[in-house]
């Protein structure tokens, strides 16, 4: 088969590593892909926001399949223009990529279907969100509706930055029409879970759980940014979860889907808040996570490409997933600066010594290769991964593996699964 990936991030170079090691995969295509999608496949100089021109080549090529990495193709409608073309695409339309494109529309359908989430008003109007704000219990975590990089969500701690917030979205519009109307939500404590599942319209099946890092800093502070590390299988997830999580969560989500006459088929994964309530969905999102993906696929045995066929084909009811009990590790090694401005164009060193060590993968983000040598071309630059028999071990190992890897000014958190060190893979499962 001919598979074309859609993305130029980790999460894309490690979905194109993992569909290149299935026997049905003939060629991979990754638009525009990085530095390490070159070497495992083909680079199409073509911007995942060029929907036209990605079925234009798809057809040209006759693709057989076609993976979206990013939300915002999804979101604009990529999938619907290849089903017109009669190209397999796997991802939600347009219509189901709401669930992640428009807070709003997610927070309605969670109310309608009871499923626990934070409590929240929503506004269209700048002034009212202003005068909530006056007798609003604080801190308020407000929120752009759409999308917006993941820079569109921000605790505020009091009135006044509540009100500068209001002011810079909803009237400056600093991330456009994403801040037309805005939700303001009640903040949720505990820590948080990415569970991701296969959905094919009516049923889905679960992958193994994976926590991610958003903060750019050790101890969780800075900024928020796309993620700066992950693990699996994630240290606050057990087995008693999963009963409630499928029933409060999963289903009533798939049921309020098809009432709405929305067939979700592709990847779908709740961001949850593990409170001392139990699960809380704080998002929910249309694609694959990154960088979970980059920890949560090194650990599956299985050929990922019939599990992507199946949910496309509605047949995920009769898949299951083979994995690796081990625990993955990874870290991301960014540009100083990210998730603001950074420089790019930095020579990278050592990937070779730190590749050949055992259980290590690593995975390009922000990479390119010019005149022969490899540069930073990113914020997020790579992503680096280590199995191990237990969180503490792969921890080692990614560590290890990140400190024989060199270029200037290079950021990457220390701390990434350091909360989970105590717990082992045999109390998990
Ligand atoms: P979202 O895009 O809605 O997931 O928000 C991005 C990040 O903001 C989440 O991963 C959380 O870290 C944080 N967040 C969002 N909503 C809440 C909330 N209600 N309470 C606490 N943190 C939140
Ligand atoms: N890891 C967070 C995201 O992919 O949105």
């Amino acid at each position: 088969m001919k598979i074309l990936v859609i993305g130029s991030g980790g999460r894309e170079h490690a979905l194109a590593w993992k569909l290149r090691q299935s026997s049905h995969s003939e060629r991979i295509f990754c638009a525009p892909g990085n530095a390490g999608t070159a070497e495992i496949g083909e680079n199409i100089p073509i911007p995942a926001s060029d929907l036209e021109a990605l079925v234009r080549f798809a057809k040209e090529n006759r693709v057989d399949l076609t993976v979206v990495g990013p939300d915002d193709p999804l979101a604009a409608g990529i999938v619907d223009l290849f089903a017109a073309e009669k190209l397999r695409a796997f991802g939600p339309t347009k219509s189901a990529a709401r669930i992640e494109a428009s807070k709003i529309f997610a927070k309605e359908l969670m109310r309608a279907q009871k499923i626990p989430t934070a409590e929240a008003s929503i506004f269209s109007n700048s002034s009212e969100a202003l005068r909530y704000c006056e007798r609003a219990k604080f801190p308020v975590v407000i929120k752009a509706d759409g999308l917006a990089l993941g820079k569109g969500v921000i605790v505020a701690a009091d009135t006044a930055t509540a009100r500068s917030t209001i002011e810079e979205m909803m009237n400056q519009r600093r991330f456009g029409n994403a801040g037309r109307r805005i939700v303001i939500e009640e903040v949720l404590r505990g820590t948080e879970c990415s569970l991701h599942a296969l959905v094919d319209g009516k049923n889905y099946l679960l992958l193994e759980s994976a926590r991610d890092h958003k903060r750019a800093l050790d101890g969780d502070q800075g900024p928020n940014t796309g993620g700066m590390g992950a693990f699996s299988p994630a240290n606050n997830w057990n087995r008693k979860l999963q009963a409630p999580f499928e029933a409060e969560i999963m289903r009533p989500l798939l049921r309020g889907l098809l009432r709405g006459g929305i067939q979700f088929r592709g990847l779908l994964y709740p961001g949850l808040m593990i409170t001392s309530e139990g699960p809380r969905v704080l998002e929910f999102n249309c694609r694959f996570g990154d960088p979970e993906t980059q920890a949560l696929l090194p650990r599956m045995k299985s050929d990922l490409l019939p599990l992507l066929e199946a949910t496309i084909d509605r047949k995920i009811d009769t898949c299951a997933i083979e994995w690796d009990m081990r625990a993955a590790v990874t870290v991301v090694l960014a540009s100083a600066g990210y998730p603001g401005k950074y420089e790019a164009g930095k020579s990278i060193s050592g990937l070779e010594n730190a590749a050949k060590l055992e259980d290590v993968q690593i995975f390009h983000a922000g990479t390119r290769r010019a005149a022969g040598e490899l540069k930073t071309a990113g914020g997020r630059v790579l992503a680096v991964t280590a199995l191990g028999l237990t969180i503490e071990d792969a921890r080692e190992r990614v560590y290890d593996a990140v400190s024989r890897i060199h270029f200037e000014n290079c950021q990457y958190r220390r701390d990434i699964a350091l909360s989970a060190v105590a717990a082992n893979i045999e109390k998990l499962s």
